[in-house]
């Protein structure tokens, strides 16, 4: 074989313009960057719950025999209860990322078209260009509401609500009249439905289109052991079992998930004061969006990479929205965490959003 043989020709050709993902700088990067003790440095990037997953979870992972492979029923049988949905309808994942990947590699195709209003989550776009399919990004509505019809010659459309970056629910007649507009796959997600206090997932027993994806990373505090799930009519639960790898999930994130699913007072005590903390905010921070989510979108006078970077060097990590399509250059997310961790943002906020005068 020659020494300059070109083995990179061999990647998929609508694979290579594809960014690599960044995770961002961690506490020791923040406290060497700028000077700071890793004590003072409080992350508010990724909507995780600051209040950690039950006392439960913990005591069950003791349990776990890690020399057998893992067996994803006992998980499953826990989310029927919890969902009041039949096994047959319900399937897991690594994170609801893995979820939504599979879904993606059921229906999707090269030069197949996506539906994705924007701003949403980044992944979605990530997940059809990896079947080779085509995202077709539209501009939310007023009040980030989405357009009633889907267009001919999409075949699959994705829908967030809560919407991460912008914090609203969309309401149950928008959605129906999407579900019912089309003959494609709706995938509606509803990674902060908890926070929300309502759900549509009600919809599966009516719409043979429509998935609903979950997961455990938010509300029940497991972000750290990826696990998701969807409710799904059961032609296409059936279709995503004879796709998604038997074994893909850890023994440890599944005895997790049971033990989580398993004390509803923890997670409901954890929303109580998160969605508590977030009104408190939001009345606080003018230019912030109502939200149903476990974040707040916010406005930002400065381009926001600006406002985000001072924040930064305060010790403070919030999300940049520049890089969300559709999000243009003065917005910011801002998880809702602890109270102090809070006021620490609010506080700072006011300084670091300041114009300054050229
Ligand atoms: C809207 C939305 N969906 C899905 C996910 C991914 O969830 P998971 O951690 O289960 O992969 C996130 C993560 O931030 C999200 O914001």
């Amino acid at each position: 074989m020659s020494d300059k043989a070109d083995f990179t020709k061999n990647v998929l050709p609508y694979l290579a313009q594809l960014e690599e993902d960044e995770a961002g700088p961690d506490a020791a990067e923040i406290s060497r960057r700028y000077g700071i003790s890793q004590e003072r440095i409080v992350m508010l990037s990724r909507n995780e719950n600051p209040y950690g997953a039950s006392p439960r979870v913990r005591a069950a992972l003791t349990d776990v025999s890690l020399h057998r492979y893992p067996d994803s029923r006992p998980f499953l049988k826990a989310l029927s209860g919890y969902t009041s949905y039949p096994e047959e309808c319900l399937v897991a994942g690594a994170g609801m990322d893995e979820i939504i990947t599979t879904i993606c590699r059921i229906f999707l195709g090269a030069g197949d078209k996506v539906l994705i209003p924007v701003p949403t989550y980044n992944f979605y776009g990530l997940a059809v260009e990896l079947c080779g399919a085509v995202p077709h990004y539209q501009p939310r509505l007023a009040g980030f509401s989405v357009d009633r019809k889907i267009p001919e010659g999409i075949k699959m459309a994705f829908l967030c609500s809560p919407n991460n970056p912008t914090g609203n629910a969309l309401s149950e007649e928008n959605v129906r009249a999407v579900v019912e507009s089309t003959e494609s796959i709706v995938f509606l997600d509803e990674a902060y439905a908890e926070f929300a206090g309502k759900s549509l997932l009600k919809l599966v027993r009516e719409y043979d289109n429509l998935v609903v994806g979950r997961t455990l990373s938010k509300a029940f505090g497991l972000a750290g052991l990826r696990l998701g799930y969807a409710v799904a009519p059961p032609w296409i639960a059936r279709q995503y079992r004879r796709v998604a790898p038997l074994f893909g999930i850890s023994s440890l994130s599944l005895a997790a998930g049971v033990a989580a699913l398993q004390d509803l007072g923890w997670m409901r005590e954890c929303v109580g004061k998160i969605v508590a903390e977030r009104e408190r905010m939001r009345q606080s921070l003018a230019s912030a969006h109502p939200s149903e989510g476990n974040f707040l979108y916010v406005h930002t006078e400065e381009k926001s990479e600006v406002v985000v970077e001072r924040l930064l060097c305060q010790g403070i990590v919030v999300r940049d929205c520049s890089s969300f399509p559709g999000s243009g250059e003065h917005c910011l997310r801002v998880t809702v965490g602890r109270s102090e961790d809070n006021d620490r943002f609010m506080e700072e906020f006011k300084n670091a959003n300041t114009k300054l005068s050229s």
